[in-house]
């Protein structure tokens, strides 16, 4: 999320010469004023009549609601096109991504190798899988799409791909054969009990007349080290054997090796696809197919804004985008301009602020905290890469010119025991830190893109 944050930092000019622009990330590191004022401010009482209500009906019928049938209509296509709380299933919501899509094909057609779709949290990757999975079948693959989670067994997992190909597909079977005539699949082929990757390979390489991808979503959940080493051996093996069954895995990292795990022997089988932060032509992209849904219009500086407050997250354009039309709609007006983005993103600010505990909000409320910003913040810029995990050193990179590594270690170490903030693990010779909930690491990078406007 933070990637743009990282290329200021680290195109800003050195520290010896403090240039303006790193003076304004400094400055931007600074609390804003709208978080003390959210902290700060009492409730004013509401009447009645003033308690917010349903702007369309359960059955999305707009008439008799008490607001206009156009406004209603135009906050249920702002919904329904810039929601973004799941990932985007048909081609025809997806923006951009033509270099990421036109990469993934030509691995699986031309290259015929298996593919890690890797990059941070929201960046689209689940989004991809799926247009490109649409792509695929119409090309007549078979794709078959398994989301990971943390108890996730390698068998299981493999014997439910296995249960969606058809025996018409087995090397050994004649279309008019009994096992096509029952309608069997290749699950009919495992064993009862468990099984691990040769058994599974060996199965696969006996497919024939098709071309199956099996794509791994979420594969950073899968906790067992046991199940990756299965899925490297698994590359192996269909790779040695050409088999027409191939791998699309995907999953919140930095960087391949954090994903599949250090195995040599499958680097030449498989092809990393990093996904990067959108440009500013997608997130504008993104914010006309909702402009255009619900007879709105973004003004270029609304495009802009929203694009330098989202660091070219597809997740963040959206909600930004989608809270930025319906504060338009609420002033009825048309036009999004800064103004409905800036409050966007106070209102963002302002929900994940009210789902952290109680405890937490007050303890990034006290007068300590405001003077330990820009740690904060630099923390979490440093954990944006690897699902929030970061060390002191990636802290002081973030922080040119700041205090040391050691010294930021100890206030560190400080946040993980005193006040709870920050949850913490010793890897080999380092200990880790990340903030105990993500929530916290979102509102204090959009804090700090919201102080950059202010600069
Ligand atoms: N190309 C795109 N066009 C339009 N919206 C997109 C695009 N890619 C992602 N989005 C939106 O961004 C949000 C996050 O997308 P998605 O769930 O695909 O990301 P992810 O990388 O799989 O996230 P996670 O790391 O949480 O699994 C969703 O709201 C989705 O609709
Ligand atoms: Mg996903």
């Amino acid at each position: 999320m933070a990637t743009l944050f990282k290329r200021w930092t680290r195109g800003a000019a050195p520290e010896a010469e403090l240039s303006s622009a790193a003076f304004a990330d400094a400055a931007a590191r600074q609390r804003p004023a709208f978080l003390d004022a959210l902290w700060l401010d009492d409730a004013a009482p509401v009447r009645e009549s003033d308690l917010p209500r349903f702007s369309a009906m359960a059955s999305d019928d707009v008439e008799g609601v008490g607001e206009e049938p156009t406004l209603a209509r135009a906050r249920l296509a702002l919904r329904d096109t810039l929601g973004a709380s799941q990932p985007v299933t048909t081609r025809d919501r997806f923006s951009g991504r033509h270099d990421a899509l036109t990469q993934l094909i030509a691995a699986i057609e031309q290259q015929r190798v298996h593919v890690v779709v890797y990059g941070e949290r929201g960046i689209g990757k689940t989004s991809l899988a799926h247009v490109f999975a649409d792509t695929a079948r119409e090309a007549r693959y078979i794709v078959l799409y398994g989301s990971c989670g943390t108890d996730g067994r390698f068998d299981e997992i493999f014997r439910a791909f296995a249960a969606k190909i058809p025996m018409l597909y087995h090397r050994s079977v004649l279309p008019t054969t009994v096992e096509v005539e029952q309608a069997l699949n290749f699950d009919s082929l495992l064993p009862a009990g468990p099984f691990g990757p040769r058994e599974v390979s060996d199965l696969f390489s006996d497919v024939v007349g098709t071309r199956v991808i099996l794509i791994l979503d979420e594969y950073d959940r899968i906790a067992d080290p046991h199940f990756r080493r299965d899925v490297a051996e698994l590359i192996k093996n269909l790779s040695d054997r050409a088999a027409r069954v191939q791998l699309v895995v995907t999953g919140v990292a930095s960087n391949l090796d954090e994903l599949i795990g250090f195995a040599p022997s499958i680097r030449r089988n498989i092809i990393g696809l990093p996904m990067r932060p959108l440009n500013l032509g997608e997130v504008a992209e993104i914010l006309h197919l909702g402009q255009d849904a619900a007879g709105l219009y973004f003004t270029d500086a609304a495009v802009q804004m929203i694009s330098t407050m989202a660091n070219g997250s597809p997740y963040l354009v959206r909600l930004l985008g989608h809270r930025a039309g319906i504060a338009a709609l609420d002033q009825r007006r048309t036009q999004i301009d800064p103004a409905h983005a800036k409050l966007a993103v106070e209102r963002v600010l302002t929900e994940w602020n009210a789902t952290l505990p109680r405890r937490i909000q007050s303890l990034l409320a006290r007068e300590e905290a405001r003077a330990q910003w820009p740690l904060l913040v630099a923390a979490a810029e440093a954990g944006t890469y690897s699902d929030g995990w970061f060390v002191a050193a990636d802290v002081a990179a973030e922080m040119p010119g700041g205090p040391s590594p050691a010294s930021i270690e100890s206030e560190l170490r400080k946040l993980a025991t005193a006040h709870e903030l920050l949850e913490s693990e010793v890897v080999g010779p380092e200990t880790r830190f990340r903030y105990r909930f993500p929530g916290v690491a979102s509102l204090l990078l959009m804090s700090a893109s919201l102080a950059r406007l202010d600069v």
